[in-house]
């Protein structure tokens, strides 16, 4: 039952509060706990409420309905959304992600399968190869495919009629993604991180799927440190309960959430030792910065991409850190946090929202 904990503490970089899904296990035990319809969707009220009407209206129509592009940080529902449409639309879902479609052939394969209205969803398609993007365009614009028959000076390629069809595209990397891609979506939405309040509905009716009793003061300290993230959350109400049964008589108190949360160093934030390490480094070795990133990924021994996709979105959500011109500098609420003296940055640059 304490596995999951002792995993936790003998592997430092394997972190509870990754809005990443830990495998094909953890996607199992949440797939019975997503919500499947407009209804049943807890939380970001206004992007439903737009995606409820593009749906209603291309019903309406008779068409598919717009191709729709959802980006924001891990674990906040874009797979789960993607999902959501198509049962909402009544149509068949097709799953792939861009690194899977290597070659055009991989992604013509999967278009001519498509049925009227279906819905193909490509995750994390800031990975689709250039080669593949190609292919994809005309498919978007026309619901047309080229299948090149050969190659060389008198190339020959068929052009392929298909079923008016609705891409839904999801990334963590929106900076990523190439001009024309992303202008032939006709819905692009950020997916936000949920309040406490969303998380602890989210977690209420979880408890209940689970079976779980569970005190309601319990799962608010959840919500509040679930890193606005329903897959946290979901993952925290596991771990909390594992530990109720090994720890207590198997109801979710109060107490021993906490201690469960103590035990995966989890703060009142929801920050765990990694996020820590980014705002101490960024405090004691950049006097507060403003620091590049490259140089916070180099003292810390990580990927540049870990800490933009995963670490910053929320400590720049909570206002731990901010983005200036000269790099990531922390804020007075980040020396507070870490219950340290605040000094003001000594060079503090322009303030950028859209330097990714
Ligand atoms: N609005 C929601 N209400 C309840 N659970 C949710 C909601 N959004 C996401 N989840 C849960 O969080 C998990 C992760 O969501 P997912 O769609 O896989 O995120 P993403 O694709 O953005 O990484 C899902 O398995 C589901 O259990
Ligand atoms: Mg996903």
């Amino acid at each position: 039952m304490l596995q999951s904990f002792v995993k936790t503490l003998t592997m430092p970089r394997e972190r509870i509060v990754q809005g990443e899904s830990e495998g094909d296990d953890e996607n199992r035990q949440n797939y019975a706990l997503r919500p499947t319809s407009f209804d049943a969707y807890i939380g970001q009220e206004q992007l439903i409420r737009k995606l409820r009407i593009a749906v209603i209206a291309a019903k309406s129509r008779n068409e598919p309905v717009d191709h729709t592009l959802l980006h924001g940080p891990p674990g906040l529902g874009k797979t789960t959304l993607a999902h959501v449409i198509a049962k909402e639309v009544g149509a068949q879902v097709y799953v792939t992600n861009g690194p899977a479609l290597s070659k055009g052939a991989d992604l013509v394969g999967i278009l001519t399968k498509l049925g009227k209205g279906d819905v193909l969803f490509i995750d994390e398609i800031h990975r689709l190869p250039a080669v593949v993007e190609e292919y994809l365009y005309p498919a978007m614009e026309d619901f047309k495919v080229d299948i090149p028959l050969d190659s060389g000076m008198h190339a020959r390629a068929v052009t392929l009629d298909l079923q008016p069809f609705t891409l839904i595209g999801a990334t963590t990397r929106i900076g990523l993604l190439t001009g024309p891609m992303r202008g032939r979506f006709g819905i692009a939405e950020h997916i936000e991180y949920y309040t406490p309040e969303a998380l602890h509905e989210i977690l209420k009716a979880n408890a209940k799927a689970l079976k779980l009793l569970a005190e309601d003061t319990a799962l608010w300290e959840l919500a509040r440190r679930s890193r606005g993230t329903p897959r946290v959350a979901n993952r925290l109400l596991r771990r909390s309960r594992d530990f109720a049964v090994v720890e207590g008589n198997g109801k979710l108190t109060l107490p021993i959430t906490k201690q469960a949360l103590e035990l995966a160093r989890i703060d009142d934030l929801g920050l765990d030792e990694q996020d820590r390490a980014f705002l101490r480094t960024v405090i004691e070795v950049y006097e507060g910065g403003p620091v590049g990133i490259e140089a916070v990924a180099a003292t810390m021994g990580e990927e540049r991409d870990t800490l933009e996709d995963v670490i910053e979105p929320y400590l720049l959500q909570q206002k731990l850190i901010k983005r200036t011109r000269q790099g990531r500098a922390t804020t007075q609420l980040a020396y507070k946090h870490l219950g340290l003296k605040w000094h003001p940055p000594t060079n503090e640059g322009e303030q950028l929202f859209n330097d990714e």
